[in-house]
């Protein structure tokens, strides 16, 4: 009964943890992302602002904001910006040294979103 308890408790964990950070019955905030999109370029070492739909923002936000870079469907542990304002709908980020490709980006609020499939114009392999 015991193993059974506890294997149950281990698998729940383990879905959670597939998912997404944290998700708890509070407001849920996906903003979908609004630039990049598809047919962005960007140059490794510009500046840009990602931004995404602000509107309809919780009144609170518990969770710490992402952004990351993503390669096809993999989430690289590249950070883009974190600790910024997810009502602000904006914020600047440093295209880092990629090898030239297509990337998106995914926002996390309380859950992720993702951009469009974009290029990023870096280092010619
Ligand atoms: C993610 O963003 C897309 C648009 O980019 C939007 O259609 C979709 O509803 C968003 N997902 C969630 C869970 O908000
Ligand atoms: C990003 O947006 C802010 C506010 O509009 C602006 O001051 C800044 O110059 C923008 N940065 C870039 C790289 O466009
Ligand atoms: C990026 O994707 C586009 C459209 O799928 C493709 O034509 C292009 O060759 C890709 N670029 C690189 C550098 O992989």
């Amino acid at each position: 009964m015991f193993t059974k308890t506890l294997a149950a408790v281990t698998l729940g964990a383990l879905g959670m943890t597939a998912a997404a950070p944290t998700r708890e019955a509070r407001d849920v905030y996906v903003p979908p992302v609004l630039y990049p999109h598809a047919g962005t370029v960007w140059f490794s070492g510009q500046k840009h602002n990602v931004t995404w739909d602000n509107s309809n923002p919780p009144k609170s936000i518990s969770n710490g904001a992402f952004i990351l870079l993503r390669t096809g469907t993999f989430e690289t542990p590249v950070v883009l910006a974190h600790g910024f304002d997810l009502r602000a709908g904006r914020v600047e980020v440093t295209v880092p040294e990629v090898i030239t490709g297509n990337f998106s980006i995914v926002l996390f609020g309380d859950s992720g979103n993702w951009s469009d499939d974009f290029l990023i114009n870096g280092v010619d392999f």
